[in-house]
């Protein structure tokens, strides 16, 4: 059986998802996911692209001790040699150098001629090699290329030094059949290609991204790049987690192996989807709330008898477990390390402390706290940089009815200590707290998107807002949970306004360490 590398691009290709902007700690915490999903490489991100970015890759590097971390650059030197500084103490450093070669971006985009993006290509990846081993070398819109210049750069960037070629969709244009004869030819025409591992990159424009993934997988490419729940540019990457899952079902038609742990994709999933505040279509294939769901009298007939008539994956299978209690309000602190540590965190003390405060406080009204409160907690424990002074929410009240006009009194303290009182008005009760917010914050705030869902089943089941806005036209999200939806409305609030606070904070702290 052909072994296919697992290449997670959450972190980078993901991450350029509009309106998505994780923090160091969110991205810490997803690759640490990442490492025990089970893949062989994650892109920790783009370190020439800001100093927060690569802040975050360093980090990564330093952090993850099993996989093989990967850092974005251009075909430009100084990329190169701040990829190098931001990855170098990882286990196994690999730069990913990319470079246009389909006419319309060389045209238009780079204005160079064929011979000068080969030269560039070459050049970059032989300086790269001074100090990369592991080098992907990417042909940026490679399925818009003219394949015969494809042939020739290829075997050009191998002989460099390339250890890996990508050969990415970037538009999302190809089909399963095109992408599968374009691995094919590269595999008979390039003469150096057997020196290297062969890998697909897919976007999923016209829905064929997966398609297309393993298309490639059947013709000689053996590693694969995608992203949690199909994240990325436009209409997104292909899903890593689809892919594993085809795989594994219809082994019988492919007959691969990979090193991922598809218990953890439920986590990973949720964990993703919560830090990016991308939410999951609920008929998303694996992953979806109704992955699962039977709801014809028919359908759900046929589970009961036998699970197999309309089940061909089994919710066990992905790691989605019936969601019983695990905890209760009787639960002492020994019974909740022990639950921590099943989950997979490690706290110190003063964590653990806090993750504790928030399980009690939850107790306090939730009667049954599932393995899904649990792990939002602990999540939120784990990304909160509690070294970080921030706005907090004291107290509020909220006056509505349906002949009057809503008003919300909410009480906050400031990064600097104050506390601070205030009441506003708004159309809803959601409208006021947040107008009321936005007069205490002292900034000027449009929101931009607000999506409210529920953690579990319920009726007493955890709220959780994400919302997006700009924060004096810096564009920023958040994202809060509580039991009570106007509570998590403005905690998400906050949570945005904190989270520019935080990213100013890391990016003064790593000026000041340059
Ligand atoms: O889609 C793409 O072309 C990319 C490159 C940077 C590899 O993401
Ligand atoms: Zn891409």
């Amino acid at each position: 059986m052909t072994h296919v590398k697992v290449f997670d691009t959450t972190l980078r290709d993901g991450e350029q998802s509009a309106g998505v902007n994780l923090n160091k700690l969110e991205k810490i915490e997803i690759a640490k996911q990442l490492e025990r999903f089970g893949v062989d490489i994650m892109e920790a991100g783009f370190p020439a692209s800001s100093e927060g970015e690569f802040e975050a890759v360093r980090q990564i590097a330093r952090t993850i001790k099993h996989v093989s971390v990967a850092g974005l650059a251009r075909a430009v030197k100084s990329d190169i040699d701040t990829a190098w500084e931001a990855l170098k103490d990882g286990v196994e450093p690999r730069l990913h150098i990319f470079l246009a070669t389909s006419p319309i971006h060389m045209t238009y985009k780079l204005k160079k001629t064929p011979e000068e993006v080969l030269q560039t290509a070459v050049e970059t990846v032989a300086y790269a090699k001074q100090k990369f081993h592991h080098i992907e070398w990417s042909a940026e819109d490679a399925t818009r290329t003219d394949i015969d210049f494809l042939v020739k750069i290829v075997e050009a960037v191998i002989d460099a030094g390339a250890t890996v070629i990508n050969i990415p969709d970037t538009v999302g244009y190809t089909t399963p059949d095109e992408y599968g004869k374009l691995f094919r030819h590269l595999k008979e025409n390039v003469p150096n290609i057997d020196k290297v591992t062969l890998s697909a990159h897919c976007h999923d424009d016209l829905g064929m991204a997966v398609a297309n993934s393993i298309a490639a997988i059947e013709n000689g490419a053996t590693q694969v790049e995608g992203t949690i729940n199909g994240i990325g540019e436009r209409a997104g990457n292909a899903s890593l987690e689809e892919i594993a899952v085809a795989m594994k079902i219809r082994q019988d038609v492919y007959p691969y192996t990979n090193g991922l742990n598809l218990k953890e994709i439920k986590r990973t999933s949720d964990m993703v989807s919560k830090l990016t505040g991308m939410m999951i279509p609920g008929n998303k294939a694996v992953v979806g709330r109704n992955a699962f769901a039977h709801e014809s009298g028919i359908h759900q007939d046929g589970v009961l008898k036998e699970a197999s008539t309309y089940e061909i994956i089994t919710p066990e299978m992905v790691g989605v477990k019936s969601n019983s209690m695990v905890l209760g309000k009787h639960s002492g602190s020994h019974a909740f390390k022990e639950k921590v540590h099943e989950l997979g965190y490690k706290f110190n003390d003063a964590k653990m402390k806090e993750a504790f405060m928030a399980f009690k406080q939850l107790t306090a009204k939730k009667k049954e706290v599932t393995d899904d409160d649990l792990f939002t907690i602990l999540m939120e424990t784990q990304v909160d940089s509690i070294t970080i002074k921030k706005y907090q929410l004291e107290a509020f009240q909220v006056q509505y009815g349906s002949a009057n006009l809503p008003t919300a009194t909410v009480a906050l303290t400031t990064p600097e200590g104050k506390r601070l009182e205030h009441a506003g008005t708004g159309q809803g009760s959601v409208e006021a707290i947040y107008n009321t917010l936005e007069s205490l914050v002292h900034e000027e705030i449009h929101l931009e998107d607000y999506q409210l869902s529920s953690i579990g089943k319920g009726r007493d089941a955890l709220a959780e807002v994400h919302v997006k806005m700009t924060v004096n036209g810096k564009e920023t999200g958040g994202r809060g949970t509580a039991q009570d939806v106007l509570e998590a409305s403005a905690n998400a609030f906050l949570n945005a306004v904190n989270r520019v606070f935080v990213t100013q904070h890391v990016e003064e702290q790593s000026q000041a360490h340059v």
